[in-house]
């Protein structure tokens, strides 16, 4: 008899052949996110699940759903498994690594171009017929090349980040815990200094971090006041890494110089403050969202739920203390 899966949320066509290929499929169809009760009933005689990070995976769910051996995100960051409460319950837990990594860094300099050039400020100005001719001091922004970028968070996408700073010579300098191969350094020319220096010499500060209790609010009120007061602040993380109240209120009262925002505390709901302000650019977390790449991660998860529920093996496992079969 073939195994049972749910796929909480849409997804490619590809992806959904190759689970039925494999299992008694139930899918999502309609593409909302489902409460915690209403998940509960979906997994409750479910052996594996395909999930994206709007869907909780917690003890109480787990204790709810006896069958199921594999929950496999469709994200690279997994906040929202506990893998803990995972490995009690026998549950494999996978994610998507590698596979986004130069969209995303594609999509921060987005954001990092977007904001030191108030390009969507721009774009209002003349979407409002507010252009009545051309002048000198017209929507000045912020030069990046040859600017200092702070990259926090020398992962994968962070140093898909620093190599593209290269081709804006720019001065690189990064912030974590692990340094990273002094032959990386060399490669993206970075220099790895406390978050303090990064915060108070870098004319655009990019994230990437994974949220974590100890990334929570790693950007508060204190850091964004080490920041220089024309820099900018490039968020393509996690929202809840960055205190949305205290940036609000920085970008009011015009202490740093702008923000570029791909994720928030509370998404997708919005701190009011940020439809308010001009010196913010906006998007809804899509920072890995091109065609090729999300149907990449989607492919990965499936991948990673046919191997869980046929070897126990699944290429991306996260939990590797877990029971497994
Ligand atoms: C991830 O993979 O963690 C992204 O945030 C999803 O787009």
């Amino acid at each position: 008899m073939k195994k049972k899966v749910f796929v909480a949320r849409e997804v490619f066509d590809e992806a959904s052949s190759l689970l039925e290929a494999h299992f008694e499929v139930q899918s999502n169809q309609a593409d909302t996110v489902l409460d915690a009760e209403a998940l509960a009933g979906a997994l409750a005689d479910k052996d594996g699940a395909l999930v994206a990070l709007t869907e909780r995976i917690d003890a109480p769910l787990l204790a709810r759903c006896p069958r199921l051996r594999a929950v496999c995100n469709i994200a690279v960051g997994f906040d929202n498994i506990d893998l803990a409460a995972c490995t009690a319950h026998g549950v494999m837990a996978t994610n998507t690594p590698g596979v986004l990594d130069d969209t995303t860094a594609d999509f921060a300099w987005t954001l990092i171009l977007a904001t030191a050039r108030r390009l969507t400020e721009a774009e209002r100005y003349l979407r409002d017929g507010r252009w009545q001719r051309w002048q000198l001091k017209q929507l000045l922004g912020l030069d990046v090349h040859h600017a200092t970028l702070g990259i926090v968070g020398m992962g994968r996408i962070g140093q898909a980040v620093a190599r593209r700073a290269l081709g804006f010579d720019m001065q690189v300098l990064y912030h974590d815990p692990n340094p990273v191969a002094p032959e990386v350094e060399a490669a993206c020319r970075a220099r790895r200094v406390t978050l303090d220096e990064l915060l108070a010499r870098a004319d655009i500060v990019s994230l990437h971090v994974p949220y974590s209790a100890h990334t929570q609010h790693l950007i508060g009120a204190r850091e964004i006041a080490l920041m220089r007061p024309s820099a900018i602040l490039v968020n393509t993380a996690r929202g809840g890494v960055v205190d949305d109240e205290a940036l609000v209120q920085a970008l009011r009262a015009g202490r740093i110089g702008g923000a570029g925002l791909d994720v928030f505390e509370r998404e997708p709901a919005l701190h009011p403050g940020f439809l308010e302000l001009a010196n913010v650019v906006l998007a809804p977390h899509i920072a890995s969202a091109s065609a090729r790449t999300r149907l990449r991660m989607a492919m990965l998860a499936a991948e990673n739920l046919v191997a869980a529920l046929s070897t126990g093996q699944p290429p991306n496992l996260l939990n590797a203390d877990v029971r497994r079969g």
